[in-house]
């Protein structure tokens, strides 16, 4: 059966770029891998008083999650770390404590961002965060993506042929990570 991985696109804007790397990565991962998208649009800003089982979006966040063999982040980086947005859901996802959504997923993050630094702090952040949430992080190979126009083309397809390789490369690397963590 193809691995199933949770992917949850750190923007929220239409036309994200984030969005659309995370779509082409789902078309170049199938059949291995099926892709799918968890939004995290829905979700209310934490606050433990409204954490009480009763609200649809976070409940139905985590059972998502939770569904998922694996996590994906697909993020762009907001003033050198990790979007409000993304940082909320991480924390929906982290309670109620002992039960967290995360605990003991294989996951990896990854970015794109118009600038040479392709959300690298951002990434950093995320690495920081998943670990203390008792994620397997993926350690390599990373990928910090400078986006330029056109990269991926309106059918998913990345059209940098050197790129689509190395994207190809690090979904391989995952998809082993993923299985490897399984066995343990
Ligand atoms: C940005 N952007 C940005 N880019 C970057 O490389 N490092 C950064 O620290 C920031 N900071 C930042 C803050 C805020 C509030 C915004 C709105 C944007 C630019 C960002 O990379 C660009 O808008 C991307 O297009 C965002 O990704 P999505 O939404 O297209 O996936």
């Amino acid at each position: 059966a193809p691995l199933k991985v949770a992917v949850i696109v750190g923007s929220l804007r239409a036309g994200s770029i984030n969005e659309q790397l995370a779509r082409a990565l789902a078309k170049l991962a199938a059949p291995a891998m099926a892709f799918e998208l968890v939004s995290i649009a829905d979700l209310p800003l934490y606050n433990p008083d409204i954490d009480d089982g009763r609200h649809p979006a976070p409940e139905h966040f985590r059972a998502a999650v939770k569904a998922a063999d694996a996590v994906l982040f697909v993020t762009p980086e907001y003033n050198r770390s990790i979007p409000g947005p993304l940082k909320n859901a991480l924390d929906w996802g982290s309670r109620p404590y002992g039960e967290a959504c995360w605990a003991g997923k294989p996951a990896a993050s990854i970015g794109a961002s118009p600038g040479a630094a392709g959300t690298a702090a951002a990434q950093q952040q995320m690495r920081q965060v998943m670990t203390v949430l008792n994620m397997a992080v993926l350690g390599q190979p990373e990928v910090y993506l400078q986006f330029k126009e056109g990269l991926v083309n309106e059918q998913h397809d990345i059209t940098v042929q050197g790129t689509e390789a190395f994207l190809t490369g690090f979904l391989s690397r995952f998809a082993g990570w993923v299985r490897q963590q399984q066995l343990r």
